[in-house]
């Protein structure tokens, strides 16, 4: 990890953990923090030892958004040939699943990159905010497009014409996160959920997350039955056999991930 500059990166038993580390930038993603982040999920998703990964920031902030000093004297042709931000599309496209922790700020970029994690665990702490319009632009990693599939039309509308930000509760209350967590619990919590998930049977998990996905993607009809073809393609698994067969003799299941 050494060769990391903007993240911490650890292994915690199957479990990858990326901590942003920009302190005195509140986390802001630049180009090169971005990189690093997909350098360790390339690193993590290469691994048939880890099952989940976590990525988390602060208790300041998670990232409070893209780094405006490295953006703000960007002209047109510029950002269209290095296609910025499009490679922090690849955190979404991961296939093991990425539980964000978020405590303090989760702006622009920021809440944009936890939108692009599985699920969202929150600090009762957690700001969540896409203030690209008082910078005289809008959201650019997919937060037109996330928030509104979060938490509606009305919600997502709102904030980003006028940048107000959430709290950890109406953001819990609206479905933006999966739970709200006392702060200083947070990363503990975090962990420990991702080791229940890496425990579980590997390409379950996988095949999970890709039909979950599917739901955004297509309509009820296709992902029902896409769904229905990878569940019947499970009985092809000594995984299914294992969680069935634990369940019957009333112990714990041991997954092969096979
Ligand atoms: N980019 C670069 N630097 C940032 C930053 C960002 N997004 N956010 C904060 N910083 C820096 C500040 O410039 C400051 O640096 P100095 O100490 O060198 O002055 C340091 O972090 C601490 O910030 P503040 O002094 O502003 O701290 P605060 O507690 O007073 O305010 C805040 C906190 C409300 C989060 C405020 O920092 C803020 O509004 N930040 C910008 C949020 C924002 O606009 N994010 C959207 C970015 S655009 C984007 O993300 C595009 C996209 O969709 C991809």
């Amino acid at each position: 990890t050494a060769a990391y500059e903007t993240i911490l990166v650890e292994t915690r038993g199957k479990v990858g953990l990326i901590t942003l580390n920009r302190p005195k930038a509140l986390n802001a993603l630049n180009s090169q923090l971005v990189a690093e982040i997909n350098l360790a999920l390339d690193g993590f998703e290469r691994d048939r030892g880890i099952g989940c990964m976590v990525i988390t920031g602060s208790e300041r902030a998670f990232a409070a958004g893209a780094d405006i000093m490295e953006m703000k004297d960007k002209a047109y042709p510029e950002t269209y040939l290095e296609d910025f931000i499009t490679a922090w599309d690849r955190v979404a496209q991961r296939r093991k699943p990425i539980i964000a922790a978020v405590a303090g700020f989760a702006l622009g970029g920021g809440c944009e990159l936890a939108m692009m994690c599985d699920f969202i665990l929150a600090a009762d702490t957690a700001k969540f905010g896409q203030p690209e319009i008082k910078l005289g632009v809008m959201p650019g990693a997919g937060g037109t497009q996330r928030l509104t599939r979060f938490v509606g039309k009305s919600k997502a509308m709102e904030m980003c014409l006028t940048g107000r930000m959430m709290d950890a509760a109406e953001a819990e209350r609206v479905g933006l996160v999966s739970r709200v967590i006392p702060a200083a619990d947070l990363v503990d919590e975090a962990l420990k959920v991702a080791a229940q998930i890496a425990d579980m049977s590997m390409p379950s998990v996988m095949m999970t997350k890709e039909s979950v996905n599917r739901a955004y993607e297509t309509t009820l009809a296709e992902g029902v039955r896409f769904e229905r073809r990878v569940f019947h393609a499970m009985f092809s698994m000594a995984d299914q056999k294992e969680g069935m067969a634990a369940f019957a003799d009333k112990r714990p299941a041991k997954f092969s991930n096979s």
